[in-house]
């Protein structure tokens, strides 16, 4: 397209935006597996109407220009830290997404682990099990570092003395999954802190996902392992509130026990002709609206909110696992905690099954070990459970009336 001479009219333009959305899924319809989570519409509008009070702000400036933004911000902070059981002393940035909190999670461990063994150039390796979420290898290949991934138990389940003997000297963070993406499992964060405080590593709890549901499901009296600062091995935390905070996207808390960790993270530059460059994220220019609109759903939910709609959610993920549950043949892939949840079979082939759901307009998340479909659910599924159940029915007698032709190529990707 070349760069236009002339410019266009507003409504015209708002109906080729609109247009052109033509083609892509309908997550309204529940119909993607992940991308967009929903809670309520109220949430939505509150989320949407503060996003659009700061919508020029920069939160670049929350320093300097913008006092109101800075001070939503560390609230913000202050209600994850009370949630998540942090003691007194410590701190936390708010960032643009779970990939951003990780990569300064990372960051921050390395150079507290520079400057504690005087190593300005020691790089290390970090320990995990074989499910964390991919954006530590790209924290690990920018920061030229090593990940150890080591293999998950028969039952899915994270193996605690294989990653205790995958540590070394080398090794400068350790980081447990609450839960992990492709199984929906929480690690045994208590086990993974008595480790990491026998081997004084550093402890990173990566709850992006469960970070603000799995707290309301405990309190709900639903079996959730405790995965926060409440176990006194875990240093660090990553929290995302625009997956399960309902927050507008984006926005992201990572957490740290201690402000002497924290005071890690930021990035303070003075070397050039313009003034003092001091940044606490990756990113530099960061919309405002972000940090406004996950305040204002904070504070619009607050604990009761979130509560009511871990029920409602839960309650709901709860019907559709034993509604997958008897359908002859299929099974829910592990023991899910909150709400990922991906499910295989044990006579077809899980990818034909998500090949005959995308012909009816539903978009499969896929798993490939063992082969599944897998999903990341918000009311947005639940409110479509009927039509999904229905179609997965007709998918699953079709394929057994007429078994497909050798597996067309499908790729699990996000
Ligand atoms: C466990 C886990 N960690 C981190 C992330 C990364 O989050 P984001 O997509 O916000 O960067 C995800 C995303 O799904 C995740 O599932």
């Amino acid at each position: 397209m070349a760069f236009p001479e002339k410019g266009r009219a507003r409504a015209d333009i708002l109906r080729e935006l609109h247009e052109r959305k033509a083609n892509d899924i309908d997550w309204r319809g529940g119909r993607a597996p992940v991308f967009v989570f929903k809670a309520e519409d109220e949430v939505d509008r509150m989320g949407r109407e503060a996003f659009v009070e700061y919508f020029a702000e920069n939160a670049l400036g929350a320093t300097s220009a913008f006092p109101s933004v800075r001070g939503l911000e560390q609230e913000v902070i202050a209600m994850a830290l009370d949630l998540f059981h942090a003691p007194p002393g410590a701190a936390g940035f708010m960032s643009t997404g779970g990939s951003e909190s990780i990569l300064l999670a990372v960051q921050t461990c390395r150079k507290f682990e520079r400057d504690r063994r005087g190593q300005p150039r020691h790089h290390g390796n970090i320990v995990a099990s074989e499910t964390l979420h991919p954006a530590f290898d790209k924290a690990a290949s920018l920061m030229d570092l090593e990940i150890r991934r080591v293999p998950v138990r028969a039952d899915l389940r994270a193996d605690v003395a294989a990653l205790e003997a995958a540590i070394d000297t080398d090794t400068i963070l350790l980081v447990g999954s609450a839960p992990n993406f492709p199984y929906g499992m929480i690690d045994p964060i208590a086990e993974l802190s008595e480790i990491a405080l026998r081997h004084r590593v550093w402890l990173h709890v990566d709850a992006c996902v469960g970070g603000y549901l799995a707290p309301f499901a405990r309190r709900l009296g639903r079996p959730v392992p405790e995965f926060d600062f409440s176990l006194p091995g875990v240093r660090s935390i990553s929290a995302d509130l625009h997956k399960y905070g309902f927050c507008p996207k984006p926005a992201s808390t990572v957490l740290y026990r201690s402000a002497a960790d924290a005071a890690f993270q930021p990035f303070d530059f003075s070397g050039w002709p313009s003034g003092r460059f001091i940044t606490g994220t990756v990113v530099g220019t960061r919309p405002a609206g972000g940090v406004a609109a996950a305040w204002a759903v904070l504070q619009h939910l607050g604990a009761e909110g979130y509560l009511r709609i871990a029920e409602q959610l839960l309650g709901g993920i709860d019907r559709y696992r034993r509604e997958l549950g008897a359908i002859p043949g299929l099974f829910v892939v592990g023991e899910p905690d909150l709400a990922i949840v991906a499910y295989g079979s044990h006579d077809l082939d899980a990818f034909a099954i998500a090949t005959q759901m995308a012909q009816r307009g539903w978009q499969p998340g896929l798993l490939r070990r063992p082969r599944a479909v897998h999903r990341m659910m918000s009311m947005l599924h639940i409110d479509s459970m009927a039509p999904y159940l229905d179609d997965l029915r007709w998918a699953v007698s079709e394929l057994r009336a007429r078994p497909p032709a050798p597996a067309q190529p499908i790729e699990a990707r996000y």
